[in-house]
């Protein structure tokens, strides 16, 4: 049984009206390895998502991404694949998956795989057999150079994990290209032999009654056919960039990366219920970020906004931000909106410091924008990155950069049941795989029992979602308010008004009731106009009609 995010694939039976779960709902991601320990190793794992879909049925999730679940070495956590049609062992077993995916569909809950197209892990087959030999009949699945006359690799790109992204692989005398680790070499996308293995994993994990993907580095499969260097940065472009040096504007980012989004836009759209696509597309401005949604829907459902996720926690960068998709989105395309995910970082801690006002306050937002919220697990705690030794990283970004700033193991704790040993996560006697946060200051169990808990919010501001279809299709339009403070007016019955500022602000609002307030003591309050807002403090509010 698949759980249908989109409108079946016959148009005479799709009415238009119809709840769309990737447009209307809310989207939750999971990092396996840490939600729930079915087994008592210390290792999240397929059973135990299992287990907690009570959890996510009573907050009023209609969809998961779990991060990968394939079998991998773990060089970067699953994101090494080296088979695509199985299931990591320490998450569990083909058929764990296909129990887990009945189970949620049971609660109308769809399950999304992360699929990662732009590399393998060295140990996949394909790459050890196209390693042996330059005439290997997988040789061509990578991208292979010469070295330049003087030894040196190919070109000047750089690899996201810091050095070249250029391996030397001495017994057959070539450069192999890898945009992360030297055990993650890239795929050659222009080779049609690729293309048509990934479609048979598609299919493969469709016929299983997945929901659909998120694809990894989605931006990033296609690169230069002629190799060329990528230019330098220039005093423009984002922060982000300029910090590397380089633009990647050969290495990744290439036109003909549509190509192969429409093709697999072409096997979702087949599959009946049709399937969803959610692209990783790390580009930081929208110009960039807007063709992957393709012409008239015929490339990514969703494509993830990093100039969204990587904007201050601020009323004017996050509104130019919003405004700029309003305006640039193509024709039906739909927005997505995420503050936290397992590379950035947890929107407790990188947006709002650890203050719990302000996790509200973006809580809010993201609940009640125009676009699809993607919720990472904990976010519905305000669960905050635990500061965890980077001395001891587990993540290879911390470990190969020497970078504290940049280990990713902080968000990718186990999550927070209740505040026993073991946390609920796992058995009292077992070592998680990660070391838990403070679980008495944060637990489900705990916020599940507090009304006034950052839980509750999230959850009422999910079922206010799920009751008026103002705050999921209605449209968005921004209402004047003052520095610092971000209002807006979703549908004819909805506004919503964020003071992100730590000063006590007056908002003009229309008249009406707050429906939630992030401080639930004003819930239900008469607004007639003017409103005061204290520090960090935000509302819904429903109109009164004319
Ligand atoms: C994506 C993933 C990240 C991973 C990288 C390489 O950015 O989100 O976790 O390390 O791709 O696969
Ligand atoms: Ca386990």
């Amino acid at each position: 049984m698949v759980t249908p995010l989109s409108s079946p694939r016959c148009v005479s039976c799709s009415a238009m009206t119809a709840r769309t779960a990737w447009r209307d709902g809310v989207l939750y991601q999971i990092y396996p390895r840490s939600f729930a320990d079915s087994n008592g190793d210390g290792i999240g794992d397929l059973r135990g998502i299992l287990g907690r879909l009570d959890h996510l049925e009573w907050l009023g999730i209609d969809a998961l991404w779990l991060n990968p679940t394939m079998p991998s070495p773990n060089d970067d956590w699953g994101y090494d694949v080296a088979d695509y049609c199985a299931v990591h062992p320490d998450l569990g077993t083909l058929d764990d998956l296909d129990a887990l995916v009945a189970a949620a569909a049971e609660r109308g809950i769809g399950v999304l795989l992360d699929l990662v197209p732009n590399h393998t892990s060295d140990q996949h087959e394909w790459f050890v057999e196209a390693a042996s030999g330059r005439d290997a009949p997988h040789r061509d699945f990578y991208v292979w150079a010469d070295p330049r006359p003087d030894g040196g690799p190919p070109n000047n790109w750089l690899s996201n994990f810091g050095g070249s992204a250029w391996q030397l692989h001495e017994p057959t005398g070539q450069f192999y290209l890898n945009n992360f680790l030297p055990s993650q070499p890239d795929l050659n996308w222009w080779n049609e032999d690729v293309r048509a293995a990934f479609d048979e994993v598609l299919e493969f994990w469709f016929a299983r009654g997945i929901a659909g993907f998120r694809i990894d580095v989605c931006h990033a499969i296609i690169k230069d056919r002629e190799l060329r260097d990528d230019p330098a940065a220039t005093p423009e472009d984002h922060p982000l960039i300029r910090e590397r040096g380089h633009k990647q504007m050969f290495s990744m980012n290439r036109p003909e990366v549509h190509d192969v989004l429409r093709r697999w836009r072409g096997i979702a759209d087949a599959q009946d219920p049709r399937r969803v696509l959610v692209g990783e597309t790390y580009v930081l401005d929208l110009d960039s970020l807007m063709p992957y949604y393709g012409q008239g829907e015929d490339e990514l459902h969703l494509a993830f906004n990093f100039l969204f996720v990587h904007a201050e926690l601020d009323a004017e960068a996050l509104r130019a931000v919003v405004e700029g998709v309003e305006q640039k989105l193509p024709g039906a395309s739909w927005p997505v909106y995420t503050g936290s995910n397992h590379d950035a970082g947890r929107l407790m801690t990188r947006w709002a410091g650890d203050d719990e006002r302000r996790a509200r306050v973006a809580l809010m937002m993201l609940l009640t924008l125009r676009g699809t919220p993607f919720l990472y697990y904990g976010d519905e705690l305000a669960l905050p990155d635990v500061p965890l030794d980077p001395a001891t990283a587990l993540d290879p970004v911390a470990r190969r950069t020497g970078d504290a700033s940049r280990n990713r193991d902080v968000c990718r704790t186990p999550m927070p049941w209740t505040d026993e040993p073991g946390g609920g996560f796992t058995t009292a006697d077992a070592k998680p795989w990660l070391a838990f946060g403070d679980l008495a200051a944060c637990n489900v169990a705990a916020q599940r029992a507090d009304p006034g808990s950052v839980l509750h919010l999230v959850h009422d501001l999910i079922a206010l979602r799920r009751e008026h279809a103002d705050l999921t299709s209605g449209s968005y339009a921004t209402l004047p308010a003052a520095a610092g403070a971000w209002a807006w007016r979703r549908g004819e019955r909805f506004a919503v008004a964020l003071n992100m500022s730590g000063a006590e602000l007056e908002v003009d609002v229309p008249a009406g009731r707050i429906a939630v307030a992030t401080d639930r003591a004003r819930d239900g309050e008469c607004v007639a106009g003017s409103l005061r807002l204290g520090p960090y403090v935000g509302v819904v509010i429903e109109i009164a009609p004319e």
